[in-house]
């Protein structure tokens, strides 16, 4: 054992950690956090499996019944700790204008003293925030271990559901330390629900805090998460580190962190592309991922998954852009999942899962709005995420949701009949094409394909969508979000345009072929406010053109905001959708571009500072030729 004691606590180091930096910060965080316990992690089916069941005693996981559900739990959160808190995330880089204008900042001596050192006789937040509970040490690879294009975190966290989740969405175990030896680097992540116990106080199911702080320290490749129990929040690997943080490493060491799913697509020749895809949050890249193509016109097509919701992308030698998925798991949105809409992630929850939020049948499984569609009718009771009754008729009188709009699943990639055989090649897979798509119900077409790379830049980092339940906050106003990337973004949003449009000259300089670059939207509503676009399998319709364009064959259609498909280049078999509907969702209406292109303008005026001026030339151009 390597053991320093630090103010009574013996980290008691397994020794097979044998990393100085390591040892030293959890001796440090441990005096300052104060916990009863600590506990190393060592990644095993075992560990899981016991943590697990010390969950279901506590009362914070209800084991689900077995025979339908194996292995399988259910955690219903403090109603008030349910999405990611965006006005509690802070990026605290020394300078603010580095944070840039979509980020919240705070100097970080200011921060530090809040959390960590305490000011003028207040008592920091993290002081002693661990009492009477224990601390998980989680050491964790994202991406394949000791891939060339993944990093390592470890996170300090109060919550044994942190520490289960970890297990589920990255490598995580004693292996990790390997990776880093004696003096290799990791990302600290040091996370705490905020509610220490005193001796003799009893637990609750879900402990948290009501103030919160989610705070990234750039320069120093440091996350703080403080007083939240909720995914996007806790699991620091995910957003935290493999947006955040990783954005910063890749501007840095000139690669992506990117909020994008990434698949396979096989065409009956046996010819495989890849593509790598950005929504925003609870915009269908899960089910995008893990598309099942249309039977009818589609045989021997196939579609594979690497990833559903972040992406690291980087150049190589050979002249691509190779993108691994830095995650082992998915957190998905669990309401709207059903055989229609995702049948393989559907089969992906068979067994093995963490439910979050989710509502509990009478016979012990879990339900969610949009289940019904599978079975043609509503149970007859449940109990809801928050321990209430639920019936048909509550619903209707009282409009409760059975689920929380943003519950979700947490399950292991290898769960998904889909998974991509390459997911875990450990060199990533050659990116063909870039896909960028948000919410929208009128205005942006069914799909274009940028002429440039700059186009393609212009459309990302312009793109609008309506809010959604991921975020704390009001749902389904149109709000920019560049790139998909605008709560995970870990500097200045104008600055990471910049290294966008700086990838296109070093590629091009070292002999790589760009990515094409696609606009997408499923969303387009007609008169009546239903979606026009059938979406879900039928995007394997858009999917196949975009292959099409990529291969020479289709010739697509020059618009003022790219090249649109023809109606005869779509494969429609098996589906009735007529040119007029085709129109619909694929006419620009230059009254709502003008509009639109006022919006870019507020964004580009937001983020003046540091605006590439290409941006501003190439919303003149396209001005011209959409509002003539
Ligand atoms: C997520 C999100 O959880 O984007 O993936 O909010
Ligand atoms: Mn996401």
């Amino acid at each position: 054992m390597n053991s320093p004691v630090m103010q009574g606590i013996n980290i008691n180091a397994p020794s097979y950690v044998k990393n100085a930096k390591l040892i030293a910060w959890v001796a440090e965080m441990a005096a300052l956090t104060k916990p009863a316990s600590i506990y190393w992690c060592d990644g095993s089916d075992e560990e899981y499996q016991r943590l697990c069941q010390q969950l279901v005693d506590g009362g914070t996981f209800k084991k689900l019944n077995p025979a339908k559900r194996p292995n399988s739990f259910l955690a219903c959160s403090d109603p008030s700790d349910v999405a990611r808190v965006e006005d509690r995330t802070y990026i605290c880089s020394e300078k603010k204008e580095n944070a840039g204008p979509t980020n919240n900042w705070m100097a970080p001596a200011d921060m530090r003293a809040l959390l960590q050192t305490g000011k003028d006789g207040e008592k920091a937040l993290f002081d002693g925030c661990m009492a009477g509970r224990t601390m998980y040490v989680v050491p964790f690879s994202m991406g394949p271990l000791g891939s060339h294009i993944a990093h390592v975190g470890i996170e300090l966290s109060d919550s044994a559901y942190v520490a289960v989740n970890q297990k589920i969405m990255t490598r995580m175990g004693k292996a990790v330390y390997d990776v880093i030896g004696t003096d290799g680097a990791f990302v600290p992540c040091v996370h705490t629900v905020g509610a220490p116990l005193a001796a003799g106080q009893a637990d609750v199911k879900w402990p948290c805090n009501k103030t919160k702080y989610i705070v990234h320290y750039p320069e120093t490749r440091e996350i703080w998460s403080y007083g939240s129990g909720y995914g996007g929040n806790a699991l620091l690997g995910k957003k935290c580190f493999a947006l955040r943080i990783a954005s910063n490493m890749g501007r840095d060491q000139g690669w992506l962190a990117e909020h994008m799913l990434i698949l396979g697509v096989t065409n009956p020749q046996g010819k495989k592309y890849h593509v790598a895809a950005a929504f925003p949050s609870a915009c269908g890249k899960t089910n995008f991922s893990m598309l099942v193509p249309p039977e009818a016109g589609f045989a021997g097509w196939k579609v594979t998954t690497i990833g559903d919701d972040i992406a690291w992308v980087k150049p190589h030698a050979d002249g691509k852009m190779y993108a691994i998925n830095p995650e082992a798991g998915y957190f998905g949105v669990a309401p709207g999942t059903n055989m229609h809409t995702n049948p393989n992630c559907m089969r992906s929850l068979d067994k093995n899962v963490i439910f979050t939020n989710v509502a509990l049948t009478d016979d012990g499984d879990v339900w969610w709005e949009g289940m019904e569609k599978d079975t043609g009718t509503f149970p007859d009771h449940l109990i809801d995420w928050q321990g209430n009754d639920w019936t048909p008729a509550i619903a209707k009188e009282t409009g409760a949701k059975a689920a929380h709009p943003n519950s979700r699943f947490t399950v292991a990639a290898t769960n998904n009949p889909a998974l991509d055989p390459e997911w875990d090649n450990p060199n990533g897979v050659a990116i063909d094409a870039f896909i960028f798509g948000g919410r929208r119900s009128t205005t942006v077409p069914l799909v274009t394909e940028a002429r440039t790379w700059m186009e393609g830049v212009y459309m990302a980092a312009t793109m609008g969508s309506e809010t959604t339940a991921a975020a704390v906050g009001q749902m389904g106003v149109v709000r920019r979000d560049p790139f998909a990337m605008l709560p995970f973004c870990g500097y200045n949003m104008s600055d990471y345009f910049q290294h966008w449009l700086d990838m296109e000259h070093k590629l091009e300089e070292s002999g790589h072929t760009l990515p094409k670059i696609y606009c997408v939207n499923w969303f387009r509503k007609g008169d009546d406010g239903k979606f026009v676009w059938p979406g879900y399998g039928d995007n394997m319709r858009v999917l196949k053109w975009m292959i099409d364009r990529l291969e020479g064959t289709a010739q697509g259609t020059a618009t003022g905001f790219g090249v649109a498909p023809q109606y005869s280049e779509i494969n429609w078999t098996g589906l009735d959708f007529s040119q007029a509907q085709f129109d619909s969702v694929t006419s620009l209406d230059k009254a709502a571009w003008k509009q639109e292109f006022a919006l870019h303008s507020e964004l580009f005026t937001q983020l003046a500072y540091h605006l590439p001026k290409e941006l501003e030339e190439t919303k003149a151009k396209l001005e011209a030729s959409l509002t003539a």
